[in-house]
């Protein structure tokens, strides 16, 4: 069967910075891929190009086995690419239901007009802080600033399971976050993949990549430098990877 994406040659500049130099790249069906990688490898550059956000200067992407590159992040997430981010993974102003549908509304038709649904968008945001498991809030009204960073990661990865995302792209999910919150996004993470959504997931803790990966691609300075299967490997080996920028040694 055809990987669900698969990247070849992928090339990407800024200016005389080479952010990418020409990284093979693939995701399987309900497959969570950890990317690692030094500060500056090119690891949120590649995902991002997933996500329609950059597009490569070179190299070739196919998404469930036909060419395709997306042009912004809203025909990314039309084929099923999410992605959350660390920082700007909702809106603080705003609330955690408005969070949720952002650009993508209910609306309802009155006569020539079509206009928020907001009966149906409350209760579908309260199903989704329930299958997250966000069972402290007591509104999808209330503004999102009140959440706690790992209830705010929580929502974001309500928000792609809610919209089917078939790949779900995590950048950096669990900095920041308590022990018992990283838990609960870990978690997230097992869950989604046992219902065939495949991850893409990028921490610095390499320990909670190994956790939950099936594969883990290290990056260094643009280019890839190992792509092992867990069983393969061990954190440690991960980590002096990493360390040396240099392939494993068999
Ligand atoms: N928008 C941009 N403009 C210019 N240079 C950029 C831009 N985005 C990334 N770069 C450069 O590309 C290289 C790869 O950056 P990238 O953010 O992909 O690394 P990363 O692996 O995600 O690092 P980190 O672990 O610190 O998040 C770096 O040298 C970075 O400075
Ligand atoms: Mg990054």
């Amino acid at each position: 069967m055809t990987h669900l994406l698969e990247m070849r040659g992928i090339v990407k500049r800024f200016g005389r910075v080479e952010a990418l130099k020409g990284v093979d790249f693939h995701v399987g069906r309900a497959e969570v891929v950890g990317l690692v990688g030094d500060n500056g490898a090119g690891k949120s550059t590649l995902v991002k190009i997933i996500a329609g956000v950059y597009q490569p200067d070179a190299g070739e992407i196919y998404w469930e086995g036909q060419p395709r590159v997306f042009r912004d992040p809203h025909e990314a997430r039309q084929a099923g690419v999410e992605i959350v981010y660390q920082h700007l993974a909702l809106i603080d102003l705003m609330s955690i239901e408005r969070n949720i549908f952002l650009g993508r509304e209910p609306v309802r038709r009155v006569g020539p007009l079509s206009i928020l649904d907001k009966r149906r968008m409350s209760e579908e945001a309260w199903r989704v802080l329930q299958d997250i498991g966000l069972r402290r809030i007591r509104s999808p009204a209330e503004r999102v600033a009140k959440l706690s960073g790992g209830e705010r990661q929580s929502v974001a990865i309500g928000r792609a399971m809610h919209f089917k995302a078939k790949l779900l792209i995590l950048d950096e999910p669990t900095a920041a976050l308590s022990v018992r919150e990283t838990r609960r996004v870990l978690d997230h993470v097992l869950d989604v993949k046992k219902q065939g959504v495949s991850v893409i997931i990028i921490s610095h803790n390499i320990y909670h990549v190994y956790e939950v990966s099936d594969r883990i691609v290290v990056l260094d300075h643009g280019r890839k430098i190992a792509d092992v299967p867990k069983e393969k490997v061990t954190p440690e080996e991960v980590i002096k990877v990493i360390r040396r920028g240099a392939p494993l040694e068999s």
